[in-house]
């Protein structure tokens, strides 16, 4: 069994290491993650850290550490988060050990929503389901240049919409909570802020695109760059909110729609997309593999609560 401590600033070196190698393996197996890992400032970013990082050693070999980032929900909740690059283990017992300890002090601290980030491997992954994580989103990639042009069945038409366009970005996205809250997902999500909505479509990186049949909008998404994080490409598109009229389904719109955003993408230089789903919404799930997203990381979620 491994000894666990608390990171020391002569630990970091090794902890970058361990970073740094599970990115390379991960993109040597994935060519949707990026291998460029800038040590010095994950170093920094580590010898700086308020929360604290736990390391695992046997003998005198780093063999897993954990840590997490605090982040307040706009509803008040308060979630631990573990992003792929605050975690590493050599099995199992590892991370038990590692998060015993961890998971012990988020929960002293009266943070019982915790939440990974992990590269979506059955190795990297199953060590947490095997310790009471259970798998909610998974994350994807696709080359733009994958996609051939948008193919519209007669009638439809794509506009960019604009902050006056907000009530239906209110609809739109009911519509997919209706869908989530719905089984086997039985999601409860956060309720809509209109304010945070209408911040988003305001935003000048933000494209809102509706569809339209015959004058009437049917379909929406909202896509926006994907800010610069490790293992990512850069000039990445991020997609999101992609919602059709449940009556205009199956017509094959929000691939057309997806398609022709595509061009303009990939027109203005970005050269990848990504998105989330959440693994229990089926049709979205089967939606996304059908269009050719590539899975990259699943994020996994433990709520301690009473059995
Ligand atoms: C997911 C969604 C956007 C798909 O829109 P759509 O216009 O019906 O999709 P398309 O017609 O372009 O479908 C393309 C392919 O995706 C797959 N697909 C789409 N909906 C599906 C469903 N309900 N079940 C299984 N596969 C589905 C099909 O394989 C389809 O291929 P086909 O044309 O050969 O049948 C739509 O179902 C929706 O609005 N769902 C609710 C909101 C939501 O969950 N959005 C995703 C957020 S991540």
């Amino acid at each position: 069994m491994p000894t666990i401590r608390l990171l020391a600033p002569s630990d970091v070196a090794e902890v970058v290491e361990a970073v740094a190698r599970d990115q390379h393996v991960a993109s040597q197996l994935n060519p949707f993650i990026d291998a460029e890992l800038d040590r010095g400032e994950l170093g920094d970013s580590y010898r700086g850290r308020r929360a604290p990082t736990w390391i695992a050693i046997d003998g005198t070999r780093l063999v897993g550490h954990l840590t997490a980032t605090t982040l307040r929900r706009p509803s008040g909740r308060v979630s631990a988060w573990v992003s792929p690059d605050a975690a590493s283990f050599d099995g199992v017992a590892t991370l038990g050990s590692l998060y015993a300890l961890a998971g012990a002090r988020w929960l002293a601290d009266g943070v019982e929503d915790h939440e990974v980030w992990t590269y979506d491997r059955p190795d990297a992954r199953d060590p947490w389901i095997e310790i009471g994580f259970a798998q909610r989103f998974r994350r994807g990639s696709l080359e733009l240049s994958s996609r051939g042009a948008p193919s519209w069945p007669p009638g439809y038409r794509l506009r960019d919409g604009t902050r006056h366009d907000l009530d239906l970005a209110v609809h739109f996205n009911e519509l997919l909570d209706v869908q989530e809250v719905a089984g086997p997902s039985f999601a409860r999500p956060e309720p809509l802020e209109r304010a945070e909505l209408l911040e988003t479509l305001e935003d000048p990186d933000t494209v809102y695109a509706v569809v339209e049949y015959r004058g009437s909008p049917v379909a929406q998404s909202m896509t926006f760059p994907l800010l610069p994080v490790r293992g990512a490409h850069e000039r990445t598109l991020h997609l999101s909110a992609v919602v059709v009229e449940p009556s205009h389904r199956g017509r094959g719109i929000a691939t057309a729609m997806l398609d022709q955003l595509a061009v303009r993408a990939r027109r203005q230089g970005f050269q990848y997309a990504d998105v989330t789903w959440r693994t229990a919404n089926l049709a979205a799930a089967s939606f996304w593999r059908n269009y050719g997203m590539t899975p990259t990381y699943v994020r996994l979620q433990r709520r301690v609560t009473e059995d």
